[in-house]
């Protein structure tokens, strides 16, 4: 059966002394036995998250990593760092590595691969603009970057891939998709998965949406058959909020 996630992408947010507070805050809490819940703080904040969580049934991601495993690639973190602080997620793809950070499908296909190879789970993201959803070609580009980043990989890592579909539009923006949007979506990469791989397979990879989630709308949204959970920006920055995001399946 496939997992039911709710995952925190921090991104550029929490120092160390806020990051502790949330901790605090956090390893007070009850926790869904059903529900994996992970936290993506920043790069370095994950070895005292690690530390900190470790008697908890929190588990951490990465924001990203470089495709290499070592070498002069200045201001770079690697997959082998990631583990030996106690890592084994990393967020691949999200559309502001893609979109400011210049992240192509060639690029996120060597992460992917990476990742992988270190035994990593990957959370892989795609999602579609605004304009792409209103010329009506949103399932073609998901389908493209489902294709260029991640269908070159065998059958057996897909217990690894974890996918997040995030239309751009709803990051941050405070506009969701609507339940019947996400569903609509998430059944055809579910589809494309099967008809690329089997439907063993799709039916078994955990789907999050992710894109303006709050404590009003997951709800509705987790109830959608086809989704498997969440990824959450920012209203993962707050227990309270993150708490109840966590409770709504
Ligand atoms: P948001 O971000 O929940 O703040 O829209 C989601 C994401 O970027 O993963």
């Amino acid at each position: 059966m496939r997992k039911k996630i709710v995952a925190g992408n921090w991104k550029m947010n929490n120092d160390l002394a806020e990051t502790e507070v949330f901790l605090v805050e956090l390893k007070k809490q009850v926790f869904p036995e059903n529900v994996v819940i992970m936290i993506a703080p920043s790069f370095t904040n994950l070895n005292h998250a690690f530390k900190s969580l470790r008697e908890h049934n929190v588990e951490l991601a990465a924001q990203n990593m470089h495709q290499n495993n070592e070498g002069a690639f200045t201001g770079e973190i690697s997959a082998k760092m990631l583990k030996s602080v106690g890592v084994k997620t990393v967020i691949l793809g999200h559309s502001e590595r893609r979109a400011i950070f210049h992240e192509d499908s060639a690029i996120l296909a060597e992460k992917v691969n990476t990742a992988l190879e270190n035994e990593m789970t990957v959370i892989f993201c795609i999602g579609e603009e605004l304009e792409d959803r209103k010329k009506g070609s949103h399932f073609e580009l998901i389908k493209k970057q489902l294709s260029e980043g991640l269908f070159h990989i065998s059958d057996d890592a897909w217990d690894n891939i974890v996918i997040a579909y995030e239309p751009v539009w709803a990051i941050g923006t405070g506009e969701t998709a609507s339940p019947e949007q996400a569903q609509e979506m998430h059944k055809f990469i579910r589809e494309i998965i099967a008809e690329n791989y089997s439907k063993a397979i799709a039916d078994n990879v955990s789907i999050l949406y992710g894109g303006s989630v709050k404590p009003d709308n997951a709800t509705e949204i987790f109830g959608q058959d086809d989704v498997d959970g969440g990824l959450i920006g920012g209203a993962s920055l707050k227990v309270d909020s993150f708490m109840k995001i966590i409770n709504s399946f």
